[in-house]
């Protein structure tokens, strides 16, 4: 058997995680190269030291899962939930069920809570959050930031919601308290229903077109009807009917 399909089986037995729903080329890339740095010789070799060693396991997890992010990412998109998609939503309800499905180490919901507060108080606000990865959890809950996870964040948000602390910055309690985190798989764990809103960005890029469509038939049935998945910049959706959804702006699918 082909040394990296036996790792892929390896893997999955040892934390549920399914290599093979992962772009190959791209995610080999990866591995191969931290395998290299690190000393080893194949992906056999690799795994019997990771078997054995939490901190390289975690290692591991941490390149697999690329965690980049940062506030308001691609701000003209947020400017869109601001001021077209929110107003919307809340035509017709007065709190909203909201999803930040891959939210890496919390940049994400954080902005969607500080968007949404120009429409509601943020003591009406509750996102769910979630991440495969519990380092990148944890550092959510943390939620502090260096300065360059801050560069597209508007002067005023700045000022209040992030409390200066050296050459770093915290989000503070109010916005903190909108938001829950937990872990989740989106190739393998439940979905919860009846979301007004799912903002998954920037993690489909990584997927199989199988995992892909797997996702989104998943996010369809997630959504209720006239619910919005917003989605990353490189992610449109090229046949959206296929997951019962219509495109309501550029990168903004609606519930039919
Ligand atoms: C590049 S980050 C995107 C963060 C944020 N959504 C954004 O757009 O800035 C991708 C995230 O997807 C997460 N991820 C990868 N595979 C996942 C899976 N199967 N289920 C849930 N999250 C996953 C990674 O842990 C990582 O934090």
């Amino acid at each position: 058997m082909p040394d990296y399909i036996k790792f892929i089986e390896q893997i999955k037995r040892k934390t549920g995680i399914d290599l093979g729903l992962y772009k190959e080329a791209q995610m080999k890339r990866r591995l191969t190269s931290l395998y290299e740095k690190k000393g080893y010789a194949s992906f056999e070799e690799f795994y019997r030291a990771l078997d054995l060693d939490r901190d390289l396991l975690n290692e591991f997890l941490d390149r697999m899962t690329i965690n980049v992010s940062e506030f308001y990412r691609n701000a003209k998109r947020w400017e869109v939930l601001q001021t077209k998609i929110f107003p919307k939503l809340l035509e017709t309800k007065k709190t909203l069920k909201i999803w930040s499905a891959a939210c890496s180490t919390g940049e994400e919901p954080y902005t969607i809570a500080m968007v949404l507060s120009q429409h509601i108080p943020l003591s009406r606000i509750s996102i769910l959050a979630t991440d495969l990865d519990e380092n990148a959890i944890q550092k959510a809950k943390v939620g502090i930031y260096p300065e360059r996870s801050l560069a597209e964040v508007p002067e005023e948000s700045k000022n209040k919601f992030f409390e200066q602390q050296g050459s770093f910055y915290k989000v503070n309690d109010a916005v903190k308290k909108t938001v829950t985190f937990r872990k989740h798989n989106l190739l393998k764990d439940t979905y919860e229903s009846e979301f007004d809103l799912i903002v998954c960005r920037n993690v489909m890029i990584y997927f199989t077109e199988e995992a892909k469509n797997q996702i989104y038939t998943n996010f369809g049935q997630a959504l209720r009807k006239d619910g919005i998945l917003f989605v990353g910049s490189t992610e449109q959706i090229f046949s959206p009917n296929r997951y019962e959804l219509e495109t309501e702006d550029t990168f903004f699918y609606r519930k039919k």
